[in-house]
């Protein structure tokens, strides 16, 4: 299978840290895949994840997008790898602005990938419905839904760009455990209605297990273990994961 994103070697050492956030990691998603990310708090996942994503710049290291090297990517070249990579975040409140309707932050998304006005408003339903909400949502306010939907509207507002690959960096940890379970089912049925590879950051490896194809476990800035959710939870290679699973189950 094809590879949509290879890192290879990626370092960030950030002015104030003594050690490397991020050290030395090579990893690479294919083409519809879904790729877990575990690790505990502080390891570097999301230094990770702002790093492929050319938020922050590496210490070291090289990130391929497509075969094609971005990682000193600028202007256009930067701006059409935002478009194939798009993040989902912990806080779905937060990625909306709260003195605007919904359907407002997806038509604006919408816009910046050159879509006109005439056909933004029918494109926000799709995406809605697409995510399991109904239209009548593009009216509502970010703080008048619930976490999940909030987070349902999130991830449809990244779709409107037509990602390639989609980042989710604990994207269901401040759900309750049902919401968490919808919004997984729902990035199962759009990863196979949309040939979306994802990138799914979290620290519930059971979560992991039951969505993942492939998982790689970060410790301490480096990538510790790489394999399927089985392989890592019945035969562990390193001590880390090992007491990262007997701790989990
Ligand atoms: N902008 C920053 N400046 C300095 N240190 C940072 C910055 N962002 C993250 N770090 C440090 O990098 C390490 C990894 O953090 P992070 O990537 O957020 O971990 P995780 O997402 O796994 O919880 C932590 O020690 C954190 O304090
Ligand atoms: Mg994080």
């Amino acid at each position: 299978m094809k590879e949509i994103l290879k890192a290879e070697g990626l370092t960030k050492v950030f002015e104030s840290g003594q050690h490397a956030a991020v050290d030395s990691v090579s990893f690479q998603i294919l083409e519809g895949e879904t790729l877990g990310l575990v690790g505990e708090s502080g390891c570097g996942k999301s230094t990770l994840a702002r790093l492929i994503t050319r938020l922050i710049d590496p210490s070291a290291g090289t990130i391929r997008l497509n075969g094609i090297d971005i990682t000193k990517a600028k202007g256009k070249a930067l701006r059409e790898a935002y478009r194939q990579m798009q993040m989902v975040f912990q806080s779905p409140m937060a990625s909306f602005d709260p003195r605007r309707p919904i359907g407002y932050g997806i038509g604006e998304a919408l816009k910046n990938s050159g879509v006109p006005k005439a056909e933004r408003k029918q494109r926000v339903a799709g995406l809605l419905e697409q995510c399991d909400l109904s239209p009548a949502y593009a009216r509502r306010y970010p703080h008048e839904l619930s976490g999940g939907q909030c987070q349902r509207a999130a991830i449809a507002r990244a779709l409107a760009v037509r990602p390639r690959l989609l980042i989710c960096d604990e994207a269901t940890s401040s759900l309750d455990v049902m919401a968490q379970h919808q919004i997984v089912e729902l990035l199962r049925t759009l990863k196979q209605k949309n040939r979306l590879s994802i990138l799914f950051i979290g620290h519930n490896l059971a979560l992991v297990q039951s969505f993942c194809d492939r998982v790689l476990v970060m410790h301490e800035g480096k990538i510790v273990e790489e394999g399927t959710p089985d392989q890592v939870i019945r035969s562990p290679q390193s001590d880390y994961t090992k007491r990262m699973v007997e701790a989990a189950f």
